[in-house]
C-alpha cells in the first residue's frame, strides 16, 4: 500500500472498484474483497463510479479514530467527497451531510423525542402496533410478504406518529424513499423523488404552521416563527427523519428475520427466552452482523491526517466501511458467526462521532419489541421460498430484502 496515489488521478491500475460484490452464497457477509483489504491493512485505495480513488478504512480502531476526528468532514459539497452516485443539482441534503456548527444547530432542534427516556415512553404503543400487525398477518392468507405486511408498517407507523405525517400517505413516501436511496437509479430519477418528498414535507410544514398539533413537525414550526429555522430547512429535516426513520429499521426487521431463519439455533434462543437483556443483546449482535448501511460512511479530510503509518492528504475522500469494521477479528472474535449471546454493543452499525445515529434509541426499542414478539407469536414462521429467490437490495444504499415471502 502506498500513500503516493493521488485521488485526483495517480497510478490507479489494480485499485479495486467500490462497492464490491458480496459472495453469492453468503448474503449476510460483507464482500470478500473487503475482507482481503482488511487483512492487508487498515486503509487501502478503491475506485469509485467517477474514477476517483478515495481511501477505504477497513479496521475498527482506525475507523472510530477518524470518525471522531474534527479534521474529517461529512460535507458533501466539499471537493474530494466520495459521493455514492452522481449528485444531481439541488439534491436534497440535510444535517447528516453537514459539519458543525450548522450540523449541531439543526440536529439539536430535533433530538428531544429520540432520547432513551422519551423512546421508552413509546414502548407500549409500539408493542400495540406490533401485536395488531401480527394479528392481521395471522388472520390473512399465507404465504405473505413480511416486508409489506409487517417490516415496513412497524417503523412507518411509529415515525409518522412522531413526526405528524399522515400514515395514509405511506405508499407515496415509501416508494419515493426507496428511489432516493437506490444507487443505480438515474440521477434525475433520484432527484425527482427527492423533490417530491421535499414538496410533500414543505406542504405539511405549511399546514402545521396554520394548525399546530402535538408532533415534531409542529414543534419545528415554533422555531420557524421564532426566526431560528427556515421553512426549507424544516422540510429537509422532515425528509431526512422520515426516510431514516422507516427504511433502515424496516430492513433490519426483514433481513434480521431472514438471518434468524437461517440460524435456527439462534432463533430458538429468542423464541424461548423472555429475558429483556438477552433480547437487547440479540438486537446489538444482529445490528453488528448485518450492518445494513453497507455503503460506508463517506468523509473527506480537511487537513493532512497521519494514521497507522499512512498520510491522508487534505481533500482526499474516505469511506468508513462499517460492515467490515463490525467483522474486525481484533474486536469481535469469530466475527462471521452470528452469536446472539455475544457482547457486541461497541459495534459501529450506527456510526460513530458527531453524526452517530440520532434515531438509535428508537431503532433499538422497535427492534427489541419486534424480535421479542414476532417469533414467540408465530413460532412456526418459515421462509416460503428458496434463499436463491429472495431479492436482496444489492443496489441500495441500505442493504436488506425487497420481499420476504413467509408462511407458518
Ligand atoms: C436499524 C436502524 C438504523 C440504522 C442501522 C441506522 C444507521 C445510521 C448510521 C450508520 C448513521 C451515521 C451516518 C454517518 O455517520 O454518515 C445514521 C445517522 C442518522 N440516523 Fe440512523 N439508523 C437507523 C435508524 C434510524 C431511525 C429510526 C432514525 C429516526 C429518525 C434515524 C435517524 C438518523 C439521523 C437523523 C441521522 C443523522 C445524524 C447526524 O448526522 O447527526 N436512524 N444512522
Amino acid at each position: 500500500m502506498t500513500d503516493t496515489l493521488s485521488a485526483a488521478g495517480g497510478e490507479t491500475a489494480g485499485v479495486p472498484e467500490f462497492p464490491m460484490p458480496r459472495a453469492a452464497r453468503c448474503p449476510f457477509d460483507p464482500p470478500p474483497g473487503l475482507r482481503s483489504l482488511q487483512e492487508e491493512g487498515p486503509l487501502a485505495r478503491v475506485r469509485l463510479w467517477d474514477g476517483s480513488t478515495p481511501w477505504v478504512v477497513t479496521r475498527y480502531a482506525e475507523q472510530r479514530a477518524l470518525m471522531a476526528d474534527p479534521r474529517v468532514s461529512a460535507d458533501i459539497t466539499r471537493p474530494g467527497y466520495p459521493a455514492q452516485a452522481p449528485m444531481p443539482k439541488g439534491s436534497f441534503a440535510s444535517f447528516i451531510l453537514m459539519d458543525d456548527p450548522e450540523h449541531h444547530r439543526l440536529r439539536r432542534m430535533v433530538q428531544a423525542p429520540f432520547t432513551v427516556k422519551r423512546v421508552e415512553e413509546m414502548r407500549p404503543a409500539v408493542q400495540r402496533i406490533v401485536d395488531d400487525l401480527i394479528d392481521a398477518v395471522l388472520a390473512g392468507p399465507k404465504p405473505v410478504d413480511l416486508v409489506e405486511a409487517f417490516a415496513l408498517p412497524v417503523p412507518s407507523l411509529v415515525i409518522c406518529e412522531l413526526l405528524g405525517v399522515p400514515y395514509d400517505d405511506h405508499d407515496f413516501f415509501q416508494d419515493n424513499s426507496k428511489t432516493v436511496i437506490r444507487r443505480d437509479a438515474a440521477p434525475e430519477e433520484r432527484a425527482a423523488a427527492g423533490a417530491r418528498l421535499n414538496a410533500y414535507l414543505d406542504d405539511l410544514v405549511g399546514r402545521k404552521l396554520a394548525e399546530p398539533a402535538d408532533d415534531l413537525l409542529s414543534r419545528l414550526t415554533g422555531r420557524i416563527e421564532a426566526g431560528e429555522l427556515s421553512r426549507a430547512e424544516a422540510a429537509q429535516m422532515g425528509v431526512l427523519l422520515l426516510i431514516a426513520g422507516h427504511e433502515t429499521t424496516a430492513n433490519m426487521i426483514a433481513l434480521g428475520t431472514l438471518a434468524l431463519l437461517r440460524h435456527p439455533d439462534q432463533l430458538a434462543l429468542l423464541r424461548e427466552s423472555d429475558d429483556p437483556k438477552l433480547v437487547a443483546g440479540a438486537v446489538e449482535e444482529l445490528l453488528r452482523y448485518l450492518n445494513i448501511t453497507h455503503s460506508g460512511r463517506r468523509r473527506v479530510a480537511l487537513e493532512d491526517i497521519e494514521i497507522s503509518g499512512q498520510v491522508i492528504r487534505a481533500g482526499e475522500g474516505m469511506i468508513m466501511a462499517n460492515d467490515i469494521a463490525n467483522r474486525d477479528p481484533e474486536v469481535f472474535p469469530g466475527p462471521d458467526d452470528l452469536d446472539l449471546r455475544r457482547d457486541a454493543p461497541r459495534h459501529v452499525a450506527f456510526g460513530f462521532g458527531v453524526h452517530q445515529c440520532l434515531g438509535q434509541p428508537l431503532a433499538r426499542m422497535e427492534l427489541q419489541v419486534v424480535y421479542s414478539t414476532l417469533y414467540r407469536r408465530i413460532p412456526t414462521l418459515s421462509l416460503a421460498t428458496d434463499l436463491d429467490r429472495v431479492p436482496f437490495k444489492h443496489d441500495g444504499q441500505v442493504y436488506g430484502v425487497y420481499e420476504l415471502p413467509v408462511t407458518w
